[in-house]
C-alpha cells in the first residue's frame, strides 16, 4: 500500500484535519510530518448526544478511529506539556493514547518554554522595528525550536528515555535563553531549574512512546499498511514555498512528508490537496484577494459556530477572501496534487454572486503564474471571474448531481483552472456532510 500525504493547499486552517479523519478510515496508520501546536485540527464526529468536536493540535487527527496508530514524526517540533495535555483531553474523551497506538519519533525535536519566550520576544521586536512587521506567529515556540535545530543545539525526543540527561539540557538551553533574553531583548530571564525537573516529570510519561518511527512506517509500508501522511499548515506557509517571510518554520508541503518521516519517494500514493472555496489567511502578510467589511463578516461568520473562522489555536478571526486559482494553481505544481478537497461549499450559499481569482494583473500585464512565485505579492491585484452564486442549502448533498447547477459550475471551473481532479467536497463538519465528486 504506498503512502497518501494531505498537504494544506492554502494558509493552514483547509480542513486537513476532518478530511484526515474521513480517510483514515481506511488507513492503519496517521502520521504528522511537521509542525507542532501552532496547528489546530478540529474533527466532529457523530456521538449518542448529539456532534462530538474533538480539537487537535500535536496528535494526529486519524487518531479519532479506533483502529488507526498515530506516528509523531521527526519533522514535527513537540511541546511535551502540550501533548501530555491533549493526552488527558482525549483520553477523558475515550480515545486510547496508549504508546501501542502513539508513537514519537526520538528524533522529533522538543519544544520549551525558552522558545516561546524568544518567540514571543520576537515578535515584539519586529513590531517596534516596522521593518517588514512582525510575522503574526502563535506564540507556540516554533520558529525558535526550529532555529535550534538547524544551528544543532537542539533538544531531540530522543532524550525523554534518559530524565536526568534530559533535565541537564533543558537547564543548560535556559541558560543560554535567558542570555539572549537580557542582551538582545532585555527581558528578565526564566527559571531553570523549575523548567529542567517539568522535563524530567514529562520524561517519565513519555518515554514509553518513544519509537523508531522511519523504521516503524517502512515495515508498516512494506507490509502493506495504508498510511496516511497529515500535513499541518499548508502550502503559502512553507519555509521555503510560502509567502516568505510570513511563513512557519517547517516544510508543510508534500515533500516535508519524506524528510519529517524518513519515507522514500517510492512509496508515494495520492497527493491529496486540501482547500476552502474560499481564502482564508491568519497573521500577517500579503493575501491579494482578501476582501473586508460586510462582504468578509459573510465569510467568516460571527464565531458562534465551532467551524466560523476564527483560530483553532489562537482564537484570532481569520482574513477572508475569495478562492486564489493562481495560487492554488502553484501549490498543485509544487506539490504534485494528484487531486484537491475542496471544504466549505456550504458556507457560499445564499450568495447571489461568488467570484474565483483567475489571474493576476500588474502594471497592464495579466499573469497567470506568478513571475517570483509567492514573495512580494503587492503588486498584483486579482482578475475575477464573477458568477452567479446558489440559493439553495447544500448541506444534506451527498452527490455532484445533489448540488445546484451553479455550485457544480464553480467546482468545475476550479478543475479547468487548475488542471486537476476534484475528488470530494465537504459542505457541513460532520462526517457524513461529503460529496464524493469521482
Ligand atoms: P508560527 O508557525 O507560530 O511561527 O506562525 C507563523 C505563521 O504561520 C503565522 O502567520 C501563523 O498565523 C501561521 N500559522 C501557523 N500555524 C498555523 C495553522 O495551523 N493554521 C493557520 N496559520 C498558521
Amino acid at each position: 500500500m504506498p503512502l497518501h500525504i494531505i498537504v494544506g493547499a492554502q494558509w493552514g486552517d483547509e480542513g486537513k484535519g476532518r478530511i484526515t479523519d474521513l480517510l483514515a478510515a481506511e488507513a492503519a496508520v496517521v502520521a504528522r510530518y511537521s509542525g507542532g501546536d501552532n496547528a489546530g485540527h478540529t474533527v466532529t464526529v457523530d456521538g449518542p448526544d448529539g456532534p462530538q468536536i474533538f480539537k487537535l493540535h500535536l496528535l494526529p487527527s486519524g487518531l479519532i478511529n479506533p483502529h488507526v496508530v498515530g506516528v509523531l514524526g521527526h519533522g514535527m517540533v513537540i511541546n511535551p506539556h502540550s501533548l501530555l495535555a491533549e493526552m488527558d483531553r482525549l483520553g477523558a474523551l475515550g480515545i486510547v493514547v496508549s504508546p501501542e497506538r502513539v508513537k514519537i519519533s526520538a528524533a522529533a525535536h522538543l519544544i520549551t518554554p525558552g522558545h516561546m519566550a524568544l518567540d514571543r520576544a520576537d515578535e515584539a521586536a519586529r513590531a517596534a522595528a516596522n521593518l517588514e512587521g512582525k510575522i503574526g506567529t502563535t506564540g507556540r515556540g516554533i520558529g525558535p525550536a526550529y532555529t535550534d535545530k538547524t544551528a544543532r543545539r537542539g533538544l531531540r525526543a530522543e532524550l525523554l528515555l534518559d530524565p536526568e540527561r534530559l533535565g541537564d539540557r533543558v537547564a543548560e538551553h535556559i541558560r543560554l535563553v535567558n542570555q539572549t533574553l537580557d542582551r538582545i531583548y532585555g527581558l528578565p530571564g526564566l527559571d531553570p531549574v523549575t523548567i529542567a525537573a517539568d522535563y524530567t516529570q514529562y520524561a517519565r510519561r513519555l518515554a514509553p512512546y518513544i519509537t523508531e518511527t522511519s523504521l516503524y512506517l517502512y515495515r508498516r509500508l512494506q507490509a502493506n499498511a495504508a498510511v496516511l501522511a497529515e500535513g499541518a499548515q499548508g502550502t503559502l506557509l512553507d519555509l521555503d514555498l510560502g509567502t516568505y517571510p510570513f511563513v512557519t518554520s517547517s516544510s508543510p508541503t508534500s515533500a516535508g512528508a519524506f524528510v519529517g518521516l524518513g519515507v522514500g519517494p517510492q512509496f508515494a500514493g495520492r497527493i491529496i490537496g486540501v482547500t476552502k472555496v474560499f481564502q482564508t489567511r491568519v497573521g500577517e502578510g500579503p493575501f491579494p484577494t482578501e476582501v473586508f467589511g460586510p462582504e468578509a463578516d459573510r465569510l467568516r461568520g460571527t464565531g458562534s459556530n465551532p467551524w466560523d473562522e476564527f483560530g483553532t489555536t489562537t482564537g484570532r478571526p481569520r482574513r477572508c477572501g475569495w478562492l486564489d486559482l493562481v495560487l492554488l494553481r502553484y501549490a498543485v505544481r509544487v506539490n504534485g496534487l494528484t487531486e484537491l478537497v475542496l471544504t466549505k461549499m456550504d458556507v457560499l450559499s445564499g450568495l447571489d454572486q461568488v467570484r474565483l481569482c483567475a489571474a493576476y494583473e500588474a502594471g497592464g500585464t495579466r499573469h497567470d503564474e506568478l513571475p517570483l512565485g509567492p514573495t512580494d505579492l503587492a503588486p498584483f491585484r486579482p482578475v475575477y471571474e464573477t458568477m452567479p452564486g446558489w440559493a439553495e442549502d447544500v448541506s444534506a448533498a451527498r452527490s455532484l448531481a445533489d448540488l445546484p447547477a451553479a455550485a457544480r459550475h464553480y467546482v468545475q471551473r476550479i478543475e479547468e483552472l487548475t488542471g486537476v481532479p476534484v475528488s470530494l467536497i465537504s459542505v457541513g463538519p460532520e462526517r457524513k456532510q461529503i460529496v464524493r465528486a469521482e
